[in-house]
């Protein structure tokens, strides 16, 4: 039964996409569509890539931002698109960890989606905004334990890579902070810098103009290596908090029945970003690396995002953060 649901099924998406309209795309705009909001580091990430892999299939790629619910809310209507190749998603290692947080989560990101291709490896830096008191990591933990009630933590929400790094940060030092969710890193990061919330840690696409203009105070980078870009500032091994370490990884999205030849179709455009000139020094500016060309492929996609979403499983059920 199950394997005639699933021909019918494929014969239903053969018939919904028919084969002249695969050779001809893209034949019109594609939609890209980002789970945070505008000035957050997936909206960097994207709209960087954008524009080489518009120019690579000949059609404009539109950025559209769709915030809500740590990124569930834009890959939920991703999901549920036309598999035309016309609308698709970038997301990060939230795409990993939402399967476990979210009790209810409206889609299974294994089998409502093809993968297209991993983009980017991003580290994390914890910052504050710049008149907080403590000066380094370890002060920061001491402050943040003997001031447990008052501090607060910013993230862009339940399943941000914020988010997790906040989570991962309070069990690191085995204590709980009121947590202030955003809708995205932009609006987070703005209200960092005006003093509304205490400290956050986010991507280094983000924070590094910030860090380095010393608009913000900087405690550590959660990478195992110092980075290029911010030569200074000491990872958190370093600085006293052991084995802490979080990467965010970014990948390209299809609803699930997008036919194969549209894939290889993004997949090579992908690709052709990821080596585009102004992307890498882009990209190295702001502390983070293009994957490697094999990597940016449905294969090496999809063990990634299977391998994380047992990784964080575990460690999620530990810390038992649940969301609806
Ligand atoms: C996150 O915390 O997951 C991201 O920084 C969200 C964003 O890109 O704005």
């Amino acid at each position: 039964m199950r394997l005639l649901a699933c021909l019918a099924a494929t014969a239903l998406v053969a018939l919904a996409v028919p084969a002249a309209a695969q050779e001809d795309y893209p034949d019109g705009p594609i939609t890209l569509v980002v789970p945070f909001s505008a000035g957050g580091p997936t909206d960097t990430v994207t709209r960087l890539i954008a524009e080489p892999m518009s120019r690579e299939l000949g059609e404009q790629i539109v950025v559209q931002n769709i915030s809500g619910a740590g990124g569930t809310l834009a890959a939920t209507q991703v999901a549920n698109a036309a598999p035309d190749g016309y609308t698709i998603l970038i997301h990060h290692i939230g795409m990993s960890t939402a399967p476990t947080l979210y009790r209810n989560l409206p889609y299974n990101p294994l089998e409502d989606f093809e993968t297209i291709g991993l983009v980017t490896e991003v580290p994390m830096t914890i910052i504050a905004r710049k008149d907080f008191e403590p000066e380094t990591l370890q002060e920061l933990i001491d402050y943040v334990k003997a001031n447990q009630d008052t501090v607060t933590y910013a993230n862009a929400g339940i399943g941000a890579a914020s988010h997790l790094c906040g989570m991962l940060f309070m069990d690191a030092i085995d204590t709980q902070l009121t947590t202030v969710p955003y809708q995205g890193t932009g609006p987070a990061l703005t209200d960092l810098l005006g003093g509304q919330v205490d400290f956050m840690c986010d991507q280094t696409t983000n924070t590094t103009g910030q860090i380095q203009a010393g608009e913000v105070k900087a405690y550590a980078v959660t990478t195992g290596e110092r980075l290029e870009s911010l030569p200074d500032l000491p990872t958190t091994a370093e600085a006293g908090l052991g084995e802490f370490q979080i990467g965010v990884w970014h990948g390209l999205y299809a609803p699930a029945g997008t036919p194969e030849p549209i894939i290889e179709k993004l997949t090579a455009a992908l690709q052709t970003a990821l080596k585009d000139e102004n992307v890498v020094e882009q990209f190295a500016e702001l502390g983070t690396t293009p994957v490697p060309q094999d990597q940016a492929t449905p294969e090496g996609h999809t063990e990634k995002l299977a391998s994380q979403i047992e990784l964080w499983r575990p460690i999620i059920q530990e810390a038992g953060v649940y969301a609806d």
